[in-house]
């Protein structure tokens, strides 16, 4: 069990703006932050963040809350799993409280990453070395990388050794079973020996998006033809290559800024866009490219362009990754470079500027060069060949999530080939249905939750403005709340939703330490409300409430504050228990005025009589309440 000080902590040292940009765009709106909703496929943003009240509410699905209540729900995570997680990047250490088993396989992971460390720093230093001189020209020479991009992106060398890495391990003590288990000794099963997995190769550590090292890709530098150019280490528990993005700890930030990614297909290629200042490109690590990839792309932009080799090969990828990139929602672009140069030959030998000019006057979008592609390959010539270029090109648009996206890509397309948009639906129909090209990935989110059962009354005016008074009031602490603790029989709220945001700040305030005198933290406990509805209430209306200034107030003013507040309340609690009986009261009356039968028109009488009465004790005693506490505060 994690303390409830480690959890406040964690909560305070975590920026709910901060934390959440790291998964959507967000876009400032006034005194919020407006963007996508992350648990819907929206094209109006209705997902916003309050930074002054450290919540967020999604409007289209109705989830919202704090911190906590965010990584649950984008990292299907449990509480205290979100706790540890917020806890670990706020650099708070909770790890004392986590459970044995849990903590062991964590220790085993984390000891894992520091192998990978020191095997990186390892490869770094030969590279600086003696040993590595051969390397070191080669890279600052002929490949024209700066000392700084070096450094930056921590390249490294292995040198032509069988057991340099195996002897530093001896000597560092790292354990050997991490470093066959990560794939950096192999084993030799005649001799029953471990040597060194990459000899002779300059190494490309890759990094998680976090910047831990998770593996390694090496180029040789041998020209013997059988030895392959590149290898990777294999894929272990740290490197899933499917995953991972190669640079995208470096790229993330200009990504976000630019709206825009540069996917290219080689390490070197991501390496010379960041030194020429082009610091929004990554790379898939050597395979194409996975929808997993695509959805990290996604957290951060929309928009993508491919820069991938111009030959057979790169094009036959963009046209792969292009339809990955339409399923999971984004928009691609093509850029082809001239002369056959891949990123990193064509600035190194046309330099950054011609570059520039390309990509501002040569990008196509997708569409676009999926036509030249077809046009290239003479597909457009021969009727049947035609055909099967324009039922590729349906498909792909098939792929889109987003309707209206859909449509403007087959207006587009219609215009292109000089199809009619009907004809194009119908091929679009008539292929072997897009979902078996894209199956849907099973990790993706259910659809909608259906809406919860209708409470037995809707929300009224007065159960509104009093919750809003509620809510209101605990920023001054919590006079008002012991007042409603008190009052409790009094307040039945008809809305199911309202009733339960009553009882669950009712119990909170029974729970808390008496000597406790700040009020309890609204937001945190709003996003524990166990009933979505009632939690989705609480939260529109704590969105709602006119902020708290952030410059510090004089005492006297926040007492002014307060105290309106309070009266607020009061005037909403007694509108609330009053009102239905007024309302009852009208109904009398109304039957009173159309009745013309005396017998009836005794018994009538003689209930509102009644009910006036009733009416004046309740008056009495709220107004009685109220002038209570209004005179302990003055
Ligand atoms: P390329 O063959 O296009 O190499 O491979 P490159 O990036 O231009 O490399 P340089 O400029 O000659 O150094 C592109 C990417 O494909 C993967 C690597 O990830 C490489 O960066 N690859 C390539 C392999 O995994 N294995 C190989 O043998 C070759
Ligand atoms: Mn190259």
């Amino acid at each position: 069990m994690i303390p409830q000080r480690m959890i406040d902590e964690v909560r305070q040292g975590t920026d709910i703006v901060d934390l959440v940009s790291d998964y959507v765009r967000l876009m400032p709106s006034g005194r919020h932050f407006k963007a996508l909703s992350p648990f819907s496929q929206e094209k109006t943003p209705s997902f916003i963040v309050s930074p002054d009240k450290q919540i967020f509410k999604c409007f289209s699905s109705g989830k919202g809350g704090n911190v906590f209540s965010f990584i649950m729900e984008m990292e299907k995570v449990t509480f205290p799993e979100a706790v540890e997680l917020l806890a670990k990047r706020a650099g708070i250490d909770v790890s004392k409280y986590r459970e044995q088993g849990a903590r062991r396989e964590e220790k085993q992971q984390d000891s894992r990453f520091e192998t990978l460390r020191w095997a990186a720093r390892l490869f770094f230093h030969t590279l600086e070395s003696d040993a590595g001189a051969q390397a070191y020209a080669y890279l600052t020479g002929s490949r024209s990388l700066e000392a700084a991009t070096i450094r930056r992106f921590g390249l490294g060398f292995a040198p032509e050794s069988w057991d340099h890495l195996l002897h530093a391990a001896t000597r560092d003590r790292i354990p050997v079973e991490h470093l066959t288990e990560l794939g950096l000794l192999t084993r030799h099963h005649q001799r029953n020996t471990l040597y060194d997995t990459l000899r002779n190769r300059v190494i490309f550590p890759i990094f998680t998006i976090g910047g831990q090292v998770a593996g390694f890709g090496g180029r040789t530098l041998s020209d013997d033809p059988e030895t392959p150019k590149y290898i990777n280490s294999p894929e272990s528990a740290t490197f899933e290559k499917s995953k991972i993005l190669y640079g995208m700890h470096a790229a993330k930030d200009e990504i976000r800024r630019q709206e825009a990614a540069i996917l290219v297909e080689g390490y070197m290629d991501v390496i010379a866009l960041h030194q020429a200042g082009v610091t929004n490109a990554v790379a898939s690590c050597g395979t194409a490219l996975t929808r997993y990839q695509a959805k990290i792309l996604k957290r951060y932009t929309s928009r993508v362009l491919f820069l991938y080799d111009g030959d057979n090969a790169g094009k036959k990828s963009m046209l792969a990754g292009i339809d990955i990139l339409l399923s999971e929602g984004l928009t691609p672009w093509v850029l082809l470079l001239p002369g056959g140069e891949d990123p990193d030959s064509f600035i190194r030998n046309r330099g950054k500027e011609a570059f520039m000019e390309e990509m501002r006057s040569n990008r196509t979008p997708f569409l676009d060069f999926q036509l030249r592609c077809f046009r290239d390959a003479g597909m457009m010539d021969s009727p049947d060949q035609a055909s099967r270029a324009v039922s590729a090109m349906t498909r792909s648009i098939s792929l889109v999530p987003d309707p209206v996206q859909k449509e403007l890509y087959l207006d587009e397309l219609s215009k292109q080939l000089g199809i009619s948009r009907k004809t194009l639906v119908k091929v679009m129909a008539s292929a072997d249905g897009p979902k078996t090209h894209a199956p849907r990935a099973r990790d993706e989110e259910p659809p909608a939750p259906a809406p919860a059962p209708a409470p037995n009354r809707p929300l009224s005016v007065s159960e509104r403005t009093f919750l809003e008074a509620l809510l209101e009031s605990t920023f001054y602490g919590n006079e008002v709340l012991a007042f409603a603790a008190s009052h409790e029989q009094m307040l039945s709220l008809t809305n199911h939703a309202a009733q339960a945001v009553l009882r669950h700040l009712v119990d909170r305030f029974r729970q808390l330490d008496p000597k406790e005198h700040h009020g309890i933290d609204i937001a945190a406990e709003i996003s524990s409300i166990g009933m979505e509805e009632a939690r989705s209430l609480a939260l529109d209306i704590l969105f709602r409430l006119p902020v708290q200034e952030q410059a510090p107030i004089l005492p006297d003013q926040l007492m002014q504050h307060a105290r309106r507040c309070l009266s607020h309340f009061l005037i909403a609690v007694k509108t609330l228990v009053l009102e239905p009986l007024q309302l009852e009261k009208q109904a009398l009356l109304s039957q009173l005025a159309g009745t013309t039968e005396k017998h009836e028109e005794k018994q009538l009488f003689i209930r509102l009589h009644d009910l006036n009465s009733k009416i004046r004790a309740m008056d009495q005693e709220v107004t009685g309440s109220i002038n209570a506490i209004l005179e302990r505060e003055s």
